[in-house]
């Protein structure tokens, strides 16, 4: 069973997704160990609480490092999580961290490409499709390599907010895939 820290900073939607494919079975051999919010009173840390997992607020590289370790993580999922990480994190976990991304990466990510700003580029630039990315931090903003990728219409019309809706459906579906092809990976390496 591999052990997952899930982090947060609001509404958790993403957690809630994984979460969820836990409990029907369709993200085997992972175990939420725990959430850790960069900010208080996220509803993520509420979706947290109802599952019956311990939610944490941490807001400083040390903490984080020694919460990551009390709980034995094996796996880091960032899920909203609207903090970069320090070199430190990354190093004590590499090609171990997990984010999405809501765009087709390389395009449309990097520093100041989050949330809204997002689907705002990808209509502005007249694109017909985006889509959500899971992809391996490392040190740099959202260039590590990618695990799964999965395109989205835009549809004639279309703003910020309905495109971010769409595309988000699509990165509750492809982030716990990505998940359990990383855990299948680990699983296979026996590299718990
Ligand atoms: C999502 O749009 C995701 O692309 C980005 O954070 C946003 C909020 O996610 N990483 P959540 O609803 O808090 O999971």
């Amino acid at each position: 069973m591999v052990n997952i820290s899930v982090l947060v900073s609001g509404g958790g939607t993403n957690l809630q997704a994984i979460i969820d494919k836990i409990q029907t079975g369709d993200l085997a051999g992972a175990q939420i160990v725990q959430v850790i919010s960069s900010r208080e009173g996220v509803f993520a840390l509420e979706r947290a609480e109802k599952a019956g997992i311990k939610g944490k607020v941490v807001k400083d590289t040390e903490s984080l490092l020694a919460e990551l370790a009390a709980e034995n993580t094996e796996l880091v999922v960032l899920a909203g999580y609207m903090k970069v990480l320090e070199p430190a994190v990354i190093q004590a976990y590499r090609q171990r961290i997990l984010n999405i991304h809501p765009s087709l990466i390389p395009k449309y990510c990097g520093k100041g490409f989050y949330g809204k700003r997002v689907h705002q580029a990808v209509i502005d630039a007249g694109e017909t499709v985006s889509g959500a990315t899971v992809h391996f931090v490392d040190e740099g903003v959202d260039t590590g390599e990618i695990i799964l990728q999965r395109q989205v219409p835009v549809e004639p019309g279309d703003t910020a907010d309905t495109l971010a809706a769409r595309v988000l459906e699509t990165e509750h579906v492809i982030f716990t895939e990505g998940i359990q092809k990383v855990i299948q990976q680990l699983e296979k390496k026996g590299g718990k």
